[in-house]
């Protein structure tokens, strides 16, 4: 072992590198070692009921739940602190009124102009939730119902969850980045009736017109009766006096109160539906329930994220994820942390933007994204270094794998060498962080998530669905449930049980690759189904191409994934014409074009190949697998070829590809 530039480190027998936790951060943490780390995962798994009962003494219930877990995993059942009656809005604000907390800052956000930033007590917090959950009582909202919310990063947006929950009302959240008929399939498929948006949100000072998309969702939505609008871009918009409603105005309309007494719901009541994309081309509505995913919320933030009474917490993500629910809203606010949340982009208007808000607001832990860090390394390192980041004792990443190169860097110029960094590997689906160091206890290596969090077993199968020992390779698989986990697919039964639990009976599968090694670290090798990681969020290539080809000119699309130096995979799509369609650069573009409209900007695909055949089976199946390689450049990985209906097209393909 050896030190150098306060940076601790050790190789392992075979020439690793692995990063040891600071001892000053060692001393101060939750879980101190290794071995505590493994006596307590120990006890997490052979007694999982009573370690689970004292996890949940981290949430106040409003009557105690009668048993920890019940249910049959097999068939995709399972239930938490059964009997249980609690309230999220209530563990999230309320109980921290009567505590020193009261007047702390629970949110400080900081808009994309540098002079807008607003700071949100927990007693502000309150008063801001009461009165919204009595707007939204006013405008006929009750326990169970839906209400989906389609915000840029505001306080308004975690107000308006807090506010759901505060009324047992089950929220939808929409990524702002989504368009008006992403927007409208998740309010038709949750079935809302009332919708919160905004004027528009702000992005490299031009304004999203927010409010725009939302007209054109509700042009198709009949059962929506109200939409309530944020004045925040001020923007010049269409207002529908019947049905729209400013927030600023009905928040203080003079039969609003600030009183509004927490609904106490049961630990199995829906909380929330977030959409996600799978291998089919509609997403997924996944469901969580009350109990068990505040448990699991809470009990990941104060092992992994050793939170501390005293920190300022800052996860870059836009709530419109599942990282904005679980660490932007619930977990660090049900632990009574100061939350920033940004309404900008990394690097606008000048790369350093991160760093002055780390500096400006003293932020101590930090989490952000993969793609975020490769982006901002490629600029100079001054403008990490003109920042005073000192205050920063905890780094974190999520939603894919770090490579290495971005690790080392994030360690050395953003954590000065003094931070530990853990890698949390989850889904939408878990709830909560699944793998990850502990950051006082566990060695980092970067690029390995790490270990698994209490509670949770992993295994690694083989294509047979047989559990493999250690240092191999396969199908990441989870063993048994724990209380974060989804608990269905909204509107459809069937579904979680079809999709994650069927394909190897008795282990929720995860859809990812991974490698577990001799010391017993995580490595995560990517999806194995067909869905794309660009810069973090999910995409799924069938959704790409149901938007490639509601195009006119286009008769068929096969989309992959392929290497990309920033956004970790980019989107590669082959798409054949229509007869007699001149291919042109102007084409594409409209291609793009039309991906934006269906999708979303995020779904653009980079590259676009015409082709005049895809590599098809003789059964007419697309070979992804022969498109992924040549998007890829690995044209001599391609493998067999003999199964293809006609072999040239392989040839065709690989000459026309797309630098
Ligand atoms: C990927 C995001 C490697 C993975 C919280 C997973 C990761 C998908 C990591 C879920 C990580 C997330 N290392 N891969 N640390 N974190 N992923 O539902 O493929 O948006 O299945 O949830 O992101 O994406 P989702």
């Amino acid at each position: 072992m050896s030190s150098s530039a306060n940076i601790t480190y050790a190789y392992l027998q075979d020439n690793e590198l692995q990063f040891v936790p600071p001892e000053s951060f060692r001393k101060e943490a939750e879980i101190k070692s290794l071995d505590e780390y493994r006596r307590l995962y120990r006890y997490s798994i052979e007694n999982p009921d009573a370690f689970w009962a004292e996890q949940s003494g981290l949430i106040d219930w409003h009557r105690n739940w009668k048993k920890v877990y019940s249910g049959n995993f097999a068939e995709g059942e399972h239930k938490w602190f059964v009997g249980g009656k609690l309230n999220v809005s209530y563990n999230c604000v309320d109980r921290h009124l009567n505590t020193w907390r009261k007047n702390k800052a629970a949110l400080i956000w900081q808009g994309e102009r540098r002079d807008d930033f607003r700071v949100l007590t927990y007693n502000d917090l309150w008063n801001k939730v009461s009165r919204f959950a009595n707007v939204l009582k006013k405008w006929g909202v009750s326990k169970g119902d839906r209400v989906a919310i389609y915000l840029p990063m505001i306080p308004e947006l975690i107000i308006a969850m807090l506010a759901c929950t505060r009324i047992g009302a089950i929220h939808n959240v929409i990524f702002a980045g989504f368009s008006a008929e992403s927007l409208r399939e998740r309010i038709l498929d949750s079935g809302a009736r009332l919708v919160i948006t905004a004027d528009g949100g702000i992005r490299r000072g031009a304004i999203v017109p927010l409010k725009d998309n939302v007209d054109k969702a509700l042009e198709h939505c009949p059962g929506v009766h109200t939409c309530i609008v944020v004045r925040q871009a001020h923007a010049d918009i269409d207002f529908w006096t019947h049905r729209d409603k400013w927030w600023h105005i009905e928040i203080k309309a003079p039969d609003i109160k600030t009183d509004c007494p927490p609904e106490p719901m049961d630990s199995e009541d829906p909380l929330f539906i977030l959409y996600t994309s799978g291998s089919t081309g509609k997403p997924k509505g996944v469901l969580h329930t009350t109990g068990g995913y505040m448990v699991y919320a809470a009990t990941t933030m104060k092992y992994i994220f050793d939170l501390k009474d005293t920190d300022t917490f800052w996860c870059t993500a836009d709530s419109g994820w599942i990282t904005g629910h679980s660490y932007v809203a619930y977990a660090p606010l049900a632990l009574g942390a100061t939350v920033v949340i940004y309404e900008g982009l990394c690097n606008y208007p000048t790369p350093d933007r991160y760093w002055q808000i780390i500096e400006r607001f003293k932020v101590n832990i930090f989490y952000t994204a993969p793609t975020v860090i490769r982006s901002l390394m490629r600029e100079k390192e001054e403008w990490v270094n003109k920042h005073d980041l000192s205050s920063l004792r905890l780094l974190g990443t999520v939603g894919e794998s770090i490579n290495p190169e971005a690790w080392l860097w994030y360690h050395r110029v953003v954590g000065k060498g003094r931070c530990p960094i853990v890698d949390t590997y989850w889904q939408t689906e878990t709830g909560g962080i699944i793998i990850s160091a502990l950051p006082g206890a566990i060695s980092a290596k970067p690029g390995s998530a790490a270990m698994p969090f209490f509670g949770v077993e992993p295994v690694i199968l083989d294509s047979q669905g047989n559990e493999t020992s250690e240092n191999s390779e396969g199908c990441l698989a989870m063993k048994r449930p724990w209380p974060g986990l989804m608990r269905g697919v909204y509107g459809a039964p069937n579904r979680f049980f079809e999709t994650y639990m069927s394909v190897f009976p008795g282990y929720y599968f995860t859809g990812d690759g991974a490698r577990l090694d001799k010391d017993g670290y995580y490595w995560l090798l990517g999806r194995m189904d067909d869905v794309i990681n660009v810069s973090g969020h999910r995409i799924g290539t069938s959704e790409v191409e149901g938007a490639i080809t509601e195009h006119s000119d286009v008769a068929e699309a096969a989309v992959v994934g392929y290497p990309h130096v920033i956004k970790g995979e980019g989107i590669y799509a082959y798409v054949i014409l229509k007869k007699g369609v001149q291919e042109s650069e102007e084409l594409k573009n409209t291609i793009r074009q039309c991906v934006r409209r269906v999708i979303g900007p995020i779904a653009t695909p980079d590259k676009i190949q015409f082709t005049e055949q895809l590599p098809k089976t003789r059964s007419g199946k697309i070979m992804r697998r022969i498109l992924r390689k040549i998007a890829a450049g690995e044209f001599e990985q391609i493998g067999d070829i003999t199964t293809l209906a006609d072999s040239n097209v392989v040839d065709e393909l690989i000459k026309h590809r797309q630098p």
